[in-house]
């Protein structure tokens, strides 16, 4: 059976564990060798689109990338029968698109790998690439304590999932109708996972080895802006509420950044903060991923 990745939870936790081990190969085998990726943008992307796009030259392969209006979803023809199309050129698809559903049409459609490249619900690329900057960092993952501060986004669901199978502790501190829902608290747990939930920035971070943030409006809420930056007041991640974790805390936010709302440019910027490696990681993840699931049988 063809396996895609949709949501960090499509992997059981060894599995997560060997694509984590996978993208530290940084001389993979080319197993892309005159085969293409196809990658699908219904949203703008920097990060994602050209992390992917060097994985898949690295993995010797030639990426496409083809912007939605292009390929007319859902218009000129449906998902399922781009995925097919798509399936007939290129060894896996990648697709960054509004509605989760359309990924899951996708997936159900083509008989190559699909990768998530971030949906409404999920971002499991970024989430590999933030195991992977947290394990840089201090040499493990099992036992940390990481902190979600802010909007309960695609980004958070899918580092939630990835760090409860990677053996984290996760505290989501989130503003009241903006944090996670009582199924996706269940969904966190369902493996054994240690979660809280709690409506204050300090509680969540107090003790924290990681701290984590996001935008407050994502791709698609941009008219939501006014509403939410007034409900997100005393959400900002500044260096007063990293004193907050633990000594050697780190700060990781997957950008694009808001200086001064979800973050202080005196905290992203700052000493403890690991962005840069967190985007570079972007790329190893996509490698892994994708030479990870071209062997699956
Ligand atoms: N972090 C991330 O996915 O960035 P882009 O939206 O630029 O791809
Ligand atoms: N939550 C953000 C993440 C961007 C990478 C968004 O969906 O816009």
């Amino acid at each position: 059976m063809t396996r895609h990745l949709l949501e960090v939870d499509d992997l059981t936790p060894s599995e997560l564990a060997a694509v984590l081990a996978r993208c530290r190969d940084d001389a993979p085998a080319p197993a892309l060798a005159g085969r293409g990726v196809a990658l699908l943008f219904e949203k703008p992307s920097t990060r994602t689109r050209h992390s992917t796009e060097m994985a898949v030259v690295q993995l010797g392969g030639h990426p496409v990338t083809v912007r939605a209006d292009e390929a007319g979803i859902d218009g000129r023809e449906t998902a399922e029968d781009v995925a097919r199309t798509l399936a007939c050129y290129h060894a896996a698809i990648g697709a960054r698109v509004f509605a989760h559903r359309t990924l899951e049409r996708m997936a159900g459609a083509a008989r190559v790998p699909v990768v998530n490249l971030l949906s409404d619900d999920s971002h499991p690329l970024q989430a590999v690439a933030d195991l992977l900057t947290i394990e840089d960092e201090f040499g493990h993952l099992d036992g940390l304590v990481l902190a979600w501060v802010g909007d309960h986004t695609n980004v958070a669901r899918s580092l939630g999932l990835a760090a409860v199978a990677a053996g984290l502790s996760v505290r989501l501190g989130c503003p009241p109708g903006y944090g996670p829902s009582e199924v996706e608290v269940d969904r966190l747990r369902a493996g054994g996972g240690d979660v809280k939930v709690c409506d204050r920035a300090v509680e969540a971070v107090a003790g924290a080895d990681v701290v984590v943030t996001d935008t407050w409006y994502s791709m698609g809420q941009e008219g939501e802006a006014e509403v939410r930056r007034r409900a997100f007041e005393g959400f900002t991640v500044d260096p007063a509420l990293l004193d907050r974790a633990a000594p050697g805390a780190i700060l990781l936010h997957c950008l694009p950044a808001h200086r001064g709302e979800e973050v202080a440019a005196e905290a992203l910027d700052g000493p403890r903060s690991r962005v840069w490696a967190e985007a570079t990681n972007r790329m190893h993840a996509a490698r892994g991923v994708l030479s990870w699931l071209l062997e699956q049988p």
